[in-house]
């Protein structure tokens, strides 16, 4: 059967890549985006303008769907340093609009930092993480808690990437994990978007993390 997906963040780099593969696997997708110029509709796909900080215009724009994939990002154009707000409040109008809107099933793909890089240290605070995206990466981390913990009804999954994240080959072979960063044998934790997308619809068609959170990697 197909799905009937709404999919916010289509045009991004991992967001084109769960559009493209949602699409080959046959299913209704409707992108959300902020600038209806930035996507053509084709088979299956339509495109509906839609903000992520518009809680009320999501909500219209969700219902009726099986379900939600927000692999939204603030515009990079933004100043770095108004990132975490930018997340926080972006993520509040998308939780909110899932819940409004009546689409239990919810993806949402989020960051690396809060997975366990060792027993009782987070990838954030590794000494190889850095400190660029600390602010950011804390906002995610903040987000994942308020999917866990808030009263909000939803069927929801969170995706955390792996450390690195790249263009590259589609796969279809990878390992999937709960809190714990996923690292090969030379201690490289990567995958392609590929791949990614592959996980990511993976999840949409046969749910296996409801109300966790998954990674996945090499
Ligand atoms: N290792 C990691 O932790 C890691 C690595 C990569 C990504 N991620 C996560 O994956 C997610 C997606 O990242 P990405 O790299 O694919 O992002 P991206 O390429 O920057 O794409 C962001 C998407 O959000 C859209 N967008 C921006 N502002 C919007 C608004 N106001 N309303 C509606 N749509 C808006 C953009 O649309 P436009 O086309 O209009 O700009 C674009 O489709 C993020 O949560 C990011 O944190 C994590």
């Amino acid at each position: 059967m197909p799905i009937k997906l709404a999919l916010l963040g289509a045009t991004g780099n991992l967001g084109t890549e769960i559009r493209k593969e949602a699409l080959a696997r046959g299913h209704q997708v409707t992108a959300i985006v902020r600038s209806q110029s930035r996507l053509a509709a084709q088979a299956n796909l339509s495109v509906v303008a839609g903000d992520a900080y518009d809680e009320t215009g999501l909500v219209g724009v969700l219902r009726g769907h099986d379900a939600f994939i927000s692999a939204f990002s603030p515009d990079r154009a933004e100043p770095i340093e108004d990132k975490p707000n930018r997340l926080r409040q972006s993520h509040r109008a998308i939780i909110g609009a899932a819940k409004r809107s009546g689409v239990k099933r919810f993806i949402l793909v989020g960051g690396v930092g809060s997975l366990w890089y060792a027993p009782g240290v987070l990838v954030v605070d590794a000494p190889e993480y850095g400190h660029a995206n600390r602010g950011p990466t804390l906002a995610n981390k903040e987000i994942l808690e308020w999917l866990k913990t808030e009263d909000h009804g939803l069927d929801w999954t969170y995706i955390s990437p792996p450390r690195i994240i790249e263009a590259g080959e589609r796969t279809g072979h990878f390992r999937l994990g709960l809190d714990d960063l996923v690292r090969d044998d030379k201690g490289l934790s990567r995958i392609s978007r590929a791949d990614f997308a592959i996980a990511a619809v993976d999840e949409l068609e046969n749910p296996a993390h409801l109300r966790k959170r998954f990674t996945i990697a090499y």
